[in-house]
């Protein structure tokens, strides 16, 4: 065969009426094949888009292309030369590109045969997700999802483009490392040639990122491979990117909008919207309190409004025992979110699905009420509600006929977590929540996060962020004191987009007695902190600057880009929720040679499902 037929001279989304007469060549895959007697028609498509072929016998060189087209199926791989000619009128397709112009045949080779595919390769499809992540490759033909993978790499190359305009610099990590603390748990991997020991795979470069400051590097980036053993969801994989930044002698006035700018642009280059700068700043404290939610969806309001005070004396045992405190001293709340003039809409089987939503977050109940035309109080704890209360509940929450009512009463994490999950039911039910390309893009920084949440359970504190993070310079003091730890706030923040968290950040501790003080606090014994981060540690006593970061989760920006919901639709080769790859039946049993080399034996094998 010679090499020329396999080369093209033009790609299939790319003639149109300017070639009209050109003779050309084409490369790609058959979607479509259609015997009209005659003629047979063929859609080619490539990356690029689809061209109309036509194989007509009747022309100079046309009959044996013709003979060989009658053996062309679905996904074949075709070279084939002809002309461009205009398409008769009635017969062009205005939605696509090469709408008006067809190919005819003079010259076809079959490049490849193709098996019937297990599904159709076509943008809408009925078929099992697991039947698509088995063929993947074949699933990635289809435009929508080759769609998303071209936005995403578009994505990270403006990305690249503006961080290196900035003096980022990007320096590869090593992904073989050790445990970095990101409150997930650890991949991990033998090492043959120590027998016995592991590395563990990152859950973000972040030592690496902060040893790299301390190295003087000023300006860090990279499109960070992360690693991250826990529990998956529709936006959680258990490899994933991020966009991993840090950089020194900068604060939050002079980084942010190095930030926000590189964002925005993402908006205006690929959607085409414009994004208000600068970015409004939101407490952390006001969106648990007003959103029930650190990454708020701000677009509509079914706020939350705090009832504890209304109900401080109530004689409703649940509510009583939300505002009891308990052995550590902490008091819950009693917060409530108002539907005004919904309450028809949600039926008794309706509330109790929102009841059980709620219970999902730990939520024991979902009290509900609702306000009938008289005005009165409709309820299962009506009957505990005092006159003084139902006119305190009317007036905060001005309540009317036909408003709907829901309430957690709980320790604040669990009010807060059910509260903000069932405003967003409500929200997705109500029609409020604006779809992909509505309205402006609602992006926000949630800052002054508390450093430090105490763990009921275990009677211990973990860091919110992570543990490099800096408290707040007003209660640095406090801090190293150890007093006052649950009022602490951090140098953290995180961007948050239409409810979704892009990404998160801090400013770091950069002394190593501040440093020791976290660990301490955190329960670390010496002997542990040493053995875990003592290079960590060692490094921070050899002139640190200043510095501090963010990553932002680069599959997570790419489905909003591209506005999909699962991260696996942007990309190529994701895993499923129970970490398998479907398509090289990963992770799969080595040798036993393999496991004799190690030094391993493996003592439980799960069942096969
Ligand atoms: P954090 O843990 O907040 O911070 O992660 C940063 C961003 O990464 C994305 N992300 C994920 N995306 C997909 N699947 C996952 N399992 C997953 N986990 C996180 C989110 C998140 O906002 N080292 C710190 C950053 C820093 O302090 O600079 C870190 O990793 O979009
Ligand atoms: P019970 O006392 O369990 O019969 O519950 C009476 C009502 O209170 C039901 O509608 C429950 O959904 C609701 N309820 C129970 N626990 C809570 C809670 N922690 N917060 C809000 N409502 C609750």
């Amino acid at each position: 065969m010679s090499k020329k037929r396999t080369v093209r001279s033009h790609t299939c989304g790319q003639l149109n009426l300017a070639h009209l007469g050109q003779t050309i060549t084409l490369c790609g895959w058959v979607a479509k094949r259609r015997d009209h007697g005659g003629l047979i028609f063929a859609d080619l498509r490539d990356r690029y888009g689809l061209t109309q072929i036509v194989f007509d016998p009747a022309l100079a060189g046309g009959d044996v292309a013709h003979d060989l087209a009658g053996r062309i199926r679905s996904e074949y791989v075709i070279w084939v030369k002809g002309q461009v000619r205009q398409r008769p009128p009635g017969m062009t397709n205005s939605k696509m590109p090469t709408g008006e112009i067809e190919v005819v045949c003079t010259d076809l080779e079959i490049l490849s045969e193709a098996k019937t595919p297990p599904f159709p390769i076509e943008e809408e499809l009925d078929v099992a997700e697991s039947v698509r992540l088995k063929y993947r490759y074949l699933d990635l033909r289809r435009p929508v999802l080759q769609k998303n993978l071209l936005i995403r790499h578009r994505m990270l190359s403006i990305i690249r483009n503006h961080l290196d305009q900035n003096q980022f610099v990007e320096v590869e990590t090593p992904i073989l490392y050790k445990s970095t603390p990101e409150g997930a748990r650890d991949f991990i991997v033998p090492s043959r040639l120590n027998p016995g020991t592991f590395y563990a795979l990152p859950q973000s470069p972040q030592t690496l990122k902060q040893l790299l400051m301390v190295s003087g590097m000023d300006r860090y980036y990279q499109i960070a491979r992360c690693f991250r053993d826990e529990d998956l969801r529709s936006d959680r994989q258990p490899e994933f990117s991020q966009v991993d930044i840090e950089t020194s002698f900068l604060d939050e006035e002079a980084f942010f909008p190095i930030l926000e700018s590189m964002i925005s642009k993402l908006w205006k280059e690929v959607l085409g919207q414009e994004v208000n700068l600068p970015f409004p700043r939101m407490p952390y404290s006001e969106a648990m309190n007003r959103f029930g939610s650190d990454k708020p969806d701000v677009r509509f309001g079914l706020e939350l409004n705090d009832l504890s005070e209304i109900f401080s004396k109530s004689e409703f045992q649940v509510f009583r025992n939300a505002l009891t405190p308990n052995v550590h001293g902490r008091k819950g709340s009693i917060r409530g979110i108002v539907a005004h003039g919904q309450a028809e809409k949600f039926s008794r089987k309706d509330l109790d699905d929102l009841q059980a939503h709620a219970a999902t977050f730990g939520a024991k109940g979902l009290l509900w009420i609702k306000v009938q035309a008289s005005g009165e109080l409709q309820s299962p704890a009506a009957k505990f509600f005092s006159d003084s209360e139902k006119k305190s509940l009317a007036e905060t929450l001005q309540l009317q006929a036909g408003d709907l009512v829901l309430i957690v009463a709980d320790k604040n994490k669990v009010v807060f977590d059910a509260l903000g999950a069932i405003r967003l039911q409500l929200g997705a039910k109500l029609g409020m929540i604006p779809k992909h390309g509505e309205g402006k893009p609602a992006f926000l920084w949630v800052v002054n996060f508390p450093l430090l949440e105490f763990d009921d359970k275990e009677g211990r504190y973990y860091a919110c962020h992570h543990p490099f993070t800096s408290p707040r310079p007003e209660f640095f003091e406090d801090f190293v004191a150890g007093r006052n730890l649950d009022q602490i706030e951090a140098s953290a923040y995180d961007m948050v987009l239409n409810g979704v968290e892009i990404g998160g950040g801090s400013l770091r501790i950069y002394r190593p007695d501040v440093q020791a003080a976290m660990f301490k606090i955190l329960g670390l014994t010496p002997e542990e902190a040493k053995e875990k981060f003592g290079f960590f540690l060692e490094a921070l006593q050899y002139g640190t600057p200043p510095h501090g970061g963010i990553a932002f989760g680069v599959d997570r920006l790419a489905a909003l880009l591209c506005g999909v919901g699962p991260i696996r639709d942007v990309m190529a080769f994701p895993k499923t929720q129970k970490g398998h790859c479907l398509m090289s039946e990963t992770p799969s049993d080595v040798t036993p040679e393999q496991l004799a080399e190690l030094g391993i034996s493996v003592t439980r094998k799960a069942q096969a499902e």
